[in-house]
């Protein structure tokens, strides 16, 4: 039970680093929470940064979600349910870091690295089908929500263990309460575009 504990823990602190806070206060001295949408995302990384810090803090916020999956499967051993609270951990940790005031991004990107090393297939299809809604709409925040969305209803259907189910249906629970004001610009039609240049949308 300590293990178990101590890597929930661990990952929690893994995922409270900020790559977008920090990568913003290093290029540009700023603090990002108060620039773009205000999120600390590789998506408002985009919006304040630009292209190559956006990727670099995509990836580096994914594999803070692959890290959590491992680490919970090298202490789990045969628990098959630390796996995805250690995912859960680090994205809690991403969404309200400890080093940060506790005020972080939205998850999507470590909820990617926690399912796609937790359920490779289900995720896949659900990410190729959010990034063509992206493609088509521009709206990064549809394409975050139909990604978690998918990912659940899927597992279900291909009949996956509970343990990622209700890992992966947390997770979505957790990403539309983070999109909550998104989700009311979306009703609104008021979101903020890719590549619309918006300026801040809190
Ligand atoms: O993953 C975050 C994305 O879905 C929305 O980001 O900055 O547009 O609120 P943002």
């Amino acid at each position: 039970m300590i293990l178990e504990i101590v890597a929930i823990v661990v990952c929690y602190l893994l995922g409270s680093v900020s790559f977008s806070v920090l990568f913003a206060k290093i290029l540009k001295g700023i603090d990002i929470r108060q620039h773009g949408s205000g999120n600390a995302g590789a998506t408002n990384t985009l919006r304040v940064l630009g292209k190559g810090p956006a990727i670099l803090v995509l990836a580096l916020d994914v594999m803070k979600g692959i890290a959590a999956v491992w680490i919970g499967r090298w202490l789990g051993g045969d628990n098959e349910w630390l796996p995805g609270l250690c995912g859960i951990a680090a994205i809690i940790g991403h969404n309200w870091p400890l080093y940060f005031r506790f005020r972080g991004g939205k998850g999507i990107a470590t909820a990617i690295g926690v399912l796609a090393t937790l359920c490779f297939l289900p995720a896949f299809i659900a990410g190729i089908i959010a990034i063509l809604s992206i493609v088509f709409t521009r709206y990064v925040s549809l394409g975050s929500l139909i990604f978690v969305l998918l990912t659940p209803v899927f597992l279900l259907i291909a009949g996956y263990s509970w343990p990622i189910f209700w890992t992966s249906l947390i997770i979505c629970v957790f990403a539309f309460w983070r999109h909550r004001t998104n989700i009311v610009k979306l009703v609104q039609g008021r979101e903020n575009k890719l590549g619309s240049g918006k300026g801040k949308d809190k």
